[in-house]
């Protein structure tokens, strides 16, 4: 069963498809390389068309967005403003490619705000739950105004998938899904991300996300995210939580995303770079171990190289 690849393929239990690819984009005005992320760059509103019609003609049908504002305040405001780093750019691709890009995007706080927390503080310097969620809901409908398809809360905070269902269907955007980061982990492994995005936390954010050591309180989590209305379930990170990913899986029927984040793919370049490992190989090896565990569909820097790879 194993003597040629035409048999291997015919056996094969899992496989990555370009369908499964969520490609990440990181837009700003003033972009640059991001050097924690070799061969990642960040991409300027009026280029980043030209970028995504790249990814479309390699097959790729979804990107994710994420903004890095020229300013920075204590609310947030350019999150949520109609010219907002993240509005202009959705404005570019919808009018460049209209419904053949699906385009998502980050809702969160933590690269608009001076503080990097994910959500606004309140006056002794904790996030406050129920204040973010009020400024989550401004940036859902301001996100919906500009076109996107889809909102994919970050935060990780309470009720924050049920406010934003709100907000959305009272203003007629309720064909707009929701992707909520429903199990993510309080983990080391955005520190590349950071870099990506220019955010400098101080402190942790292991009050309001997972602690690595658990899995029951992640499933909890997402049955409350699918309960207030989420369309699709995210996990982050992917490779070191396939069994997250796979215990998800036995409980609910929605569509699951999993996020290889920035640290997986720095690891995984900086050991090739080294000459230590096989790059083609093992990012392969990781997208389709991503899929076995569960994941419908795959957040991941390696999108382009993918694509281009099945294409042969
Ligand atoms: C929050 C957000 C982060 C990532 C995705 N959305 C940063 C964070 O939580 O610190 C990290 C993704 C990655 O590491 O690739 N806006």
């Amino acid at each position: 069963m194993r003597a040629s690849e035409s048999i291997r393929r015919l056996v094969a239990e899992n496989s990555l498809r370009t369908d499964d690819l969520i490609a990440p984009i990181f837009v700003c005005d003033d972009p640059k390389e991001i050097s924690s992320m070799p061969g990642i760059s960040q991409v300027s509103p009026n280029k980043v068309a030209d970028t995504v019609t790249q990814l479309d003609a390699l097959g790729i049908n979804a990107v994710i967005l994420f903004g890095v504002p020229t300013t920075r305040d204590s609310v947030g405001s350019d999150a949520y403003s109609s010219t907002g780093i993240v509005q202009r750019a959705t404005n570019e691709i919808k009018s460049r490619l209209g419904d053949s890009m699906l385009v998502i995007a980050d809702l969160c706080l933590d690269e608009y705000v001076e503080h990097g927390h994910c959500g606004v503080l309140d006056s002794q310097g904790r996030v406050d739950n129920d204040a973010t969620l009020e400024v989550y809901s401004r940036i859902a409908l301001s996100q919906a105004q500009a076109g996107v398809d889809m909102v994919a809360p970050s935060g990780m905070m309470d009720g924050q998938v049920r406010a934003i269902r709100n907000v959305l269907d009272a203003n007629s955007f309720g064909s707009v899904s929701i992707m909520a980061y429903s199990a993510k982990y309080s983990s080391a492994l955005y520190g590349p991300f950071r870099d990506a995005v220019d955010v400098h936390l101080a402190g942790d954010r292991k009050t309001y996300q997972q602690d690595p050591s658990n899995v029951r309180e992640a499933i909890e989590e997402v049955l409350y995210d699918v309960r207030e209305g989420a369309d699709i379930i995210m996990i982050k990170p992917a490779g070191h939580y396939l069994d997250v990913i796979s215990r998800v899986r036995e409980r609910i029927n929605n569509p699951i995303c999993a996020y290889q984040v920035s640290g997986e793919y720095s690891m995984i370049k900086a050991a090739s770079a080294k000459g230590w490992i096989e790059e083609d190989q093992v990012v392969f090896e990781t997208l389709l171990s991503i899929k076995r565990a569960g994941a419908d569909m795959i957040i991941t820097y390696f999108a382009p190289f993918v694509a281009r790879q099945l294409r042969g």
